[in-house]
């Protein structure tokens, strides 16, 4: 396994591997690999010959507000753990690399990014739509891996890569959780116990509420009384709690039988955490 932090040592490791007809598979993380990631190069290592896994703190896709700086960065524990699973290449530039002075393009993706998140992080998918564009350019993978966990995130992608014509196939992987049911995070590290006792209420509504749409209950009422648990629990803020189209992510106010999902965001501590559950 190379973990490599030069574009040019990147591309020539990628033409070597594509000289034998390699099908290469991209997943994308920002490190502090935890059970998730894994699920991803698992999968990745099902679907192509080659496996390259990115690692870097994305700075488009924070706020000035949001933890950047404190996000978690552990290369060296991360390349130990991919190591005996089979990964070819880390991909692991710094941000000079990716965003070099004068760097000036934007990408926006309508649609899918508008609300939810989109809506609570102002930028945060322009970001995100940004450097995996760079990401497939950098490493022009057959396969590109993300996790179900940030499933607009997944939408948005979907959507960049039709409008914009990028030779990848997109495959979603489902959220890996702890035994108890919370999704896993690099984000969870930032739990104190108690926090992370609460936090186990933010599935249990999301389990709580499918299960009500499903049997027909309103869905306002059933997203208000998932919100008020949320509260109860010990959760500070709720910034949605929301069932929406599973593809275009456009939200829904009734359950009329097709393809939903049910996302929710919410602040604990100083922590926020995302979730979702099929419909
Ligand atoms: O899901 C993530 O970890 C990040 O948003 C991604 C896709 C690696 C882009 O920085």
């Amino acid at each position: 396994m190379q973990t490599i932090n030069q574009l040019d040592a990147l591309q020539d490791s990628i033409s070597d591997l594509r000289k034998t007809g390699t099908r290469v598979a991209l997943v994308p993380t920002m490190g502090a690999l935890h059970a998730g990631h894994i699920a991803l190069v698992t999968a990745a290592k099902q679907l192509a010959d080659a496996v390259v896994v990115s690692i870097f703190v994305n700075p488009a896709q924070f706020a000035p507000h949001e933890d950047l700086d404190a996000y978690p960065r552990t290369l060296e524990r991360d390349a130990q753990l991919l190591r005996p699973l089979g990964v070819d290449v880390v991909w692991a530039p710094n941000a000079a690399t990716v965003y070099p002075r004068g760097f000036a393009t934007k990408i926006h993706v309508d649609g899918p990014s508008e609300h939810f998140d989109g809506a609570a992080r102002p930028g945060h998918f322009d970001g995100v739509a940004l450097v995996v564009a760079k990401l497939f350019n950098q490493v022009r993978p057959d396969f590109a891996l993300f996790g179900e966990k940030d499933f607009q995130q997944l939408a948005v992608i979907r959507q960049m890569v039709r409008d914009l014509d990028f030779a990848v196939k997109i495959v979603g992987v489902p959220i890996v959780r702890d035994a108890d049911g919370l999704a896993l995070s690099s984000r969870n590290v930032y739990l104190s116990a108690e926090e992370r006792r609460s936090a186990l209420a933010l599935p249990n509504a999301l389990h709580d509420a499918a299960k009500a749409i499903r049997e027909g209950r309103d869905v306002r009422t059933a997203m208000e009384a998932a919100t008020g648990a949320l509260l109860t629990a010990g959760f500070d803020r709720v910034d949605y709690f929301a069932l929406a189209d599973a593809a275009t992510l456009e939200p829904l106010d009734d359950f009329d039988g097709r393809s939903a999902r049910l996302l929710a965001a919410a602040k604990i501590g100083k922590t926020r955490l995302i979730d979702n559950i099929a419909v």
